[in-house]
């Protein structure tokens, strides 16, 4: 599904280029579960917004199954993150001025879904959810684990084949934390792809296999499966 070869990220620093990503190479097949993990400032968010589109390598080529997604022009990179990909941040992201249902309807006008299928597949996910009752509030009238269940459906609303998080229980207290990374388990058995970001060890194993990121290289891979 995602190939990355020889992947590197710098900025330009006072006419030196600072490398934020290094000869990154990593293969992730469909219906994976990974759990990227490194201290702050190892590139984890940069290498997260270069899968999910919403930044671009300087080097090397990234495959998003046979689509070459490193020369892509604007648009088609607008379309292929609105259409294949989830995302959901630490800060949550919602929009303060919409309510639940109108924030998680937003990924579904953005795909061009009409009217009444949106308000059905709004309707059938505030229930899975058990968020109906808060369908009418508004993010500041949730508490932090609702609002991040309010960004998760917001992110799958639109069935993404892949879904980021970006240290998606970072602001939750553990019990919430784990609600949270229940649901990606329980999403990730129906078969969506899923790439975290995560700082937790007992978070991170929910993840088939864990990415360590540390000074911008793949530290070492461990998979779970071999043990
Ligand atoms: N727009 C930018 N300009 C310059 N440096 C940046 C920019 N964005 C991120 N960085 C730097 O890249 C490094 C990695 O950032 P990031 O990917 O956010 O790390 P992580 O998510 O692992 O904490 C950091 O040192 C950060 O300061
Ligand atoms: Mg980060």
């Amino acid at each position: 599904m995602i190939t990355l070869n020889n992947i590197f990220k710098f900025y330009n620093h006072k006419s030196q280029k600072a490398y934020i990503l290094k000869d990154i190479n990593i293969t992730i097949g469909e219906g994976e579960f990974i759990s990227i993990m490194g201290p702050s400032g190892a590139g984890k968010s940069t290498l997260l917004n270069i899968i999910g589109l919403l930044d671009e390598a300087n080097e090397g080529e990234y495959h998003f199954f046979d689509e070459k997604m490193t020369s892509l022009k604007e648009k088609k990179r607008v379309e292929y993150h609105r259409n294949f990909m989830g995302f959901i941040f630490q800060a949550y992201h919602l929009i303060d001025e919409m309510t639940v249902a109108e924030n998680i309807e937003t990924s579904l006008v953005y795909k061009g879904v009409k009217c009444k299928e949106r308000q059905a597949i709004v309707a059938d996910i505030l229930d899975r959810f058990s968020i109906v009752g808060k369908k009418d509030l508004f993010p500041a009238q949730l508490s932090g684990g609702q609002q991040q269940l309010v960004g998760i459906a917001r992110a799958i609303a639109a069935k993404p084949k892949l879904l980021l998080a970006d240290e998606p229980t970072g602001n939750l207290h553990s019990e919430q934390g784990r609600m949270i990374m229940n649901l990606l388990k329980e999403l990730n058995d129906e078969g969506t792809t899923i790439i975290q970001v995560t700082h937790n060890e007992e978070f991170a194993n929910y993840g088939k296999r864990i990415i360590r990121l540390k000074d911008g290289r793949v530290e070492k891979e461990s998979v779970e499966a071999i043990l």
